[in-house]
């Protein structure tokens, strides 16, 4: 085992989110990176109300964003790859009403 200390630009993978940088260790989610740098909210659904990270296991698709143009993806799911250029998920993939998220349904006093 090495007693060096770890270059902290040399573990760290680097990206964007909405032009804005964001960075996590090697193997986090692309929702670790948006928490990691102080972001809770990145899409919103129809009504207005702000969606980020919930289940934090690919469940409830409350996490929803695009990633270099894919549209829909889990940010939970997904490992933060160097140089992604992730967007808040808009349109139909992007609204919890479309996706039955389960925040959204307790939100109306549903499920
Ligand atoms: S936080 Fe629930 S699917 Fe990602």
């Amino acid at each position: 085992m090495s007693s060096q200390p770890r270059d902290p630009a040399q573990s760290e993978i680097h990206a964007t989110f909405e032009g804005d940088p964001i960075r996590c260790a090697p193997g986090a989610s692309v929702a670790a990176a948006l928490i990691a740098t102080g972001k809770r909210g990145w899409r919103e659904t129809r009504s207005g109300a702000s969606r980020g990270l919930f289940c934090g296991i690919g469940v409830c698709f409350d996490c929803l964003v695009e990633i270099d143009g894919e549209s829909g993806q889990r940010s939970c799911m997904v490992p933060l790859k160097e140089g992604m250029d992730v967007r808040g998920a808009t349109g139909p993939g992007g609204d919890a009403e479309a996706t039955g998220s389960a925040t959204e349904l307790d939100a109306e006093g549903g499920a």
